[in-house]
């Protein structure tokens, strides 16, 4: 008999926490198979995505940075992770850049979702830059991360319109529902491993008979 193992996903938010829903909703329903949303973890005491997660009975933790330096600040999320064998960190509108060490810890294994059609526009403010910008499209991005801002390799994207009389807000919430779908579609190819990087491209390998 084969035996699956649950991946345990630690998800980071600073927010709002609807792609944190989003991922926990797809867990719940099986649409990532052997998988389990083990905690979730913010940098902001106020973040509403803490309730959600609360009151749908994840662990719950708060680490603020506190004007301890980066590394100081992420040590402790390390130990908390690795204390709870997490195998996969999914960012889910975390604001900060994780440094080097904190890649090292989980490499290959952090993910982050970016509301453009990355190369275009990373950092802050995707969608206003896209709206300055005069695109006719945009879309989101979920990338593995690695040290550079928003540039990891490429594991899905979709692609929305862009309408002359857009806002930053319309845009976005156009974004968003994208977001909450490719973001599963994305988490569940990782946690399947049915996939390869060759140089910079995530490839789905062929599923073996089982
Ligand atoms: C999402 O649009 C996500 O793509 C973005 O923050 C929002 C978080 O919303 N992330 C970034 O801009 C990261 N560079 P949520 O808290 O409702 O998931």
């Amino acid at each position: 008999m084969l035996i699956m193992i649950s991946t345990r996903i630690a998800i980071l938010i600073s927010g709002r926490g609807s792609n944190m829903t989003a991922l926990a909703d797809a867990v719940e329903s099986n649409r990532i198979p052997n998988a389990e949303v083990s905690i979730v973890i913010s940098d902001k005491a106020d973040a509403a995505g803490l309730k959600l997660a609360h009151a749908r009975g994840i662990e719950t933790l708060v680490c603020e940075r506190k004007g301890r330096k980066r590394e100081e600040h992420e040590a402790g999320i390390i130990a908390k992770l690795q204390e709870r064998e997490i195998g996969l960190v999914c960012l889910a509108g975390y604001m900060r850049l994780l440094s080097p060490c904190f890649i090292q810890a989980f490499t290959g294994r952090i993910l982050n979702i970016h509301p453009s059609l990355l190369p275009s526009f990373p950092g802050l403010d995707a969608q206003r830059q896209a709206l300055d910008h005069g695109v006719k499209f945009s879309g989101c991005t979920v990338h593995f991360v690695d040290d550079t801002l928003d540039g990891g390799p490429i594991i899905a994207q979709r692609v929305v319109p862009v309408f002359e009389d857009d806002t930053e807000q319309t845009l976005a919430n156009r974004i968003l529902a994208e977001e909450h779908d490719v973001y599963a579609e994305a988490v569940a190819l990782v946690v399947s491993g049915d996939y390869e990087i060759v140089g910079r491209q995530v490839k789905q390998r062929a599923k073996a008979i089982k």
